[in-house]
């Protein structure tokens, strides 16, 4: 560490707090933005925020301690960085000063418990503890909406990815033990008790993030914005593939290429699923709501195609397995983690098993590890 950071980090008088946590995706992958259904919630591993005022006007300085970097910035001069953390920070802060002005000098130390990659959003994590942070100590009084909404503006301006709502909202509003049933359409939502014993949840890790995820995810966005401007040609109240029935898909058969026509399908399927899969959870029906993940992960696999092989590896160990009652990738694809809900028995043995056949199969360790719905990004206690 170099001095410059030593001294930034012993001078550091903590006036604030905030814990910002990463999330889980049951079902409904690629849906938030075609304005359909999600069921995320945040995850107990988190991201650490400490702020302080600096008693300057413009001056920020934040260390990042994974990356043992420092980003200093002036609040008059905000522009991208070729640094992509960098871009998270910096996008949320400009996009807050577009609607307030009593941000002023601040150092933060950012300290983070969340694999970077493995599909559990720490992107989103870092965006919305950072606004939230800022909103606490510049006490901007803004309601939680309006920090999600910014932080996916910053994604979308600053980074680059059209991301959709589910990663921000799910950081922010998630509560312990529950799961959200988020309609991205309204933007209203529901909690649904997470009652998943004797299963719990485990997260396999590929360790594998292939690098077309970015380009490969706004492809698919404007593939099903191409599919809805097809549609709304004969239908003027289509806006999104939400107001899309199969029917209606079909009768669009000859205007549609085959890649559009599955891209569609998929994604008015994985609805119907997540609806399904809400239901199957409210009345306590795990194994159904295991079978809809193992159906999501095909649909995501053969039609909407964003998985990869190192994905559909675990999920196939997963099927083999029946004390593996669902498993499917997870977020925006092309690496990351497995979502699986497993007997409480079965783990040690299942993990084993799974990290020695996907060691042999691509010679990569495989990570692991158990999580429980928890709370969202908040003032550590
Ligand atoms: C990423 C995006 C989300 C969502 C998922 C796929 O995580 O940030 O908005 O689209 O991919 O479901």
């Amino acid at each position: 560490m170099s001095h410059n950071h030593t001294a930034f980090i012993e001078n550091f008088k903590k006036e604030l707090v905030i814990e910002s946590p990463g999330r889980i995706n049951f079902i409904g992958d690629h849906t938030d933005y075609n304005n359909g259904f999600v069921l995320p919630t945040a995850i107990d591993k988190k991201i650490v925020f400490s702020f302080e005022k600096n008693g300057t006007d413009s001056h920020c300085a934040l260390y990042s301690a994974s990356y043992n970097e420092k980003l200093v910035f002036d609040l008059n001069k905000i522009s991208n960085s070729d640094t992509e953390w960098e871009n998270y920070i910096l996008g949320v802060v400009f996009e807050l000063l577009q609607i307030t002005n009593k941000i002023k000098g601040f150092n933060c130390i950012i300290e983070s418990h969340l694999p970077i990659g493995a599909g559990i959003s720490s992107s989103a994590a870092l965006e919305c503890g950072l606004a939230y942070g800022l909103n606490q100590l510049f006490n901007l009084e803004l309601p939680k909406i309006t920090l999600i909404k910014l932080a996916q503006r910053a994604e979308h301006n600053f980074v680059g990815t059209k991301c959709g709502i589910m990663d921000q909202f799910a950081s922010v509003m998630s509560e312990e033990n529950k799961v959200i049933l988020l309609d991205c359409m309204s933007e209203t939502y529901r909690l649904i008790d997470a009652n998943f014993s004797p299963y719990k949840i485990l997260l396999l890790n590929t360790n594998v993030s292939h690098n077309l995820a970015s380009s490969e995810y706004n492809t698919r966005r404007a593939e099903c914005d191409e599919v809805v401007k097809i549609i709304s040609s004969g239908y003027k109240t289509v806006k999104s593939l939400r107001d899309i029935s199969k029917s209606t898909l079909y009768k669009f058969k000859k205007d549609l290429s085959e890649k559009l026509m599955r891209r569609a399908f998929y994604v008015i399927e994985e609805n119907e699923r997540v609806l399904q899969a809400s239901e199957a959870l409210e009345r306590n029906d795990l194994k159904q709501l295991g079978k809809l993940m193992y159906q999501s992960h095909r649909g995501l696999q053969k039609q909407y195609e964003v998985s990869c092989k190192e994905l559909d590896f675990l999920v196939d160990f997963s099927e083999e397995n029946d004390q593996v009652i669902g498993s499917r990738m997870m977020g925006g694809g092309f690496g990351g983690c497995t979502i699986n809900l497993i007997h409480k028995d079965a783990i040690d043995d299942f993990v084993v098993k799974a990290k020695k056949a996907y060691k042999d199969r691509f010679n990569i360790e495989l990570t692991s590890f158990i999580t429980v719905p928890s709370q969202g990004t908040s003032i550590q206690k």
